[in-house]
């Protein structure tokens, strides 16, 4: 039973909420047709102040198969982008669709969003948070070694979005995980994410780690993760971050010293050369197209739990 109304953060969630939408993303992707018309005649909003290839298509897409449909609504071109109020939009969208995914620079527009609407909000990714993204992880590495307790999970390179939900997913469901960045403490994930990750950690008994030592991080992992060393809105900084993160892209001898079973996984989009080689990311070990094509599955699950009518 998923007792949140929202999806903006997987801190919000309990370690059997997660399993529950994990079970239903597992359904949804082997019985699709049973649930095609789970939110018949249902309508999802979808705000990008971003780009997106994958979170734009799988959301429509699922919406479209599960029975409904979808709104693509560029931040550019609707009045949020020219000043009006999240609350309006917020309200007023309410009034039009059952549901709100929206991809934003501020994780506060997220929850601003479910603060001041009232149909379920879905977070497409913030500056702070990619949720649905380590759902679809989660989803694939369950899929690959039939389990997910007891695994380890290492991330290289920034301390951002994704690294913030990668701690937090790891926490949920018993995997340790480790997270290597630069010494520099400006590519440090967020402290309050660290700590409330550490809880969650806690309560499994499995280790969160933050290390600059790449090769004795990556030691012993089952999955070996990394992301653009720039995300979305940090261009501007492109020439000091391709110096700070030099050593901490994933190469094979990185692969190699994580173990003979590992597997790689990117969010995408990637920039091969730079955080992972191509040798790496397009070979046997990765599992990248796998893992976007369960953005679909994985968001559907959640869309079905938060939207559906009892
Ligand atoms: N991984 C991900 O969110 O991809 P997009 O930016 O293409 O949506
Ligand atoms: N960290 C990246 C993820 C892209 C899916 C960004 O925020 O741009």
């Amino acid at each position: 039973m998923i007792k949140n109304r929202h999806f903006l953060s997987l801190n919000d969630y309990s370690a059997a909420e997660i399993k529950e939408l994990l079970d239903t993303a597992a359904e949804i992707k082997k019985h699709p047709k049973r649930f095609r018309k789970a939110l018949k005649g249902q309508v999802l909003a979808m705000i990008f102040e971003k780009s997106s290839t994958r979170t734009r298509v799988s959301f429509e897409a699922g919406m479209y198969q599960l029975g409904g449909a979808a709104q693509f609504l560029s931040s550019r071109d609707i009045q949020l982008g020219r000043g009006e109020p999240i609350s309006d939009t917020a309200a007023v969208l309410s009034r039009y669709v059952q549901g709100i995914m929206a991809r934003t620079f501020a994780h506060q527009t997220v929850t601003d969003l479910a603060k001041f609407g009232t149909v379920p909000v879905i977070n497409g990714l913030t500056d702070l948070e990619h949720p649905c993204q380590i759902m679809a992880d989660l989803q694939t590495i369950r899929e690959h070694f039939g389990t997910l307790k007891g695994l380890k999970m290492t991330y290289l390179g920034d301390g951002n979005n994704m690294a913030h939900s990668y701690m937090q997913g790891a926490g949920k469901v018993g995997m340790d995980c480790t997270i290597i960045t630069p010494k520099d403490p400006k590519y440090y994930p967020n402290a309050d994410i660290i700590t409330g990750a550490e809880a969650d950690h806690a309560a499994q008994g499995t280790k969160l780690v933050l290390t600059d030592d790449v090769m004795g991080g990556v030691a012993g992992s089952h999955i070996v993760i990394t992301d653009t060393w720039i995300s979305m809105g940090m261009e501007e900084e492109k020439a000091e971050r391709m110096a700070a993160f030099k050593g901490f892209g994933v190469t094979n001898e990185v692969m190699e010293a994580a173990g003979k079973d590992a597997i790689f996984l990117h969010c995408l989009p990637a920039y091969r050369g730079y955080e992972v080689d191509a040798d790496v990311i397009d070979g046997p070990k990765s599992l990248i197209y796998d893992e976007a094509e369960n953005r679909l599955h994985a968001q559907k699950a959640i869309m079905y739990h938060l939207m559906k009518k009892d």
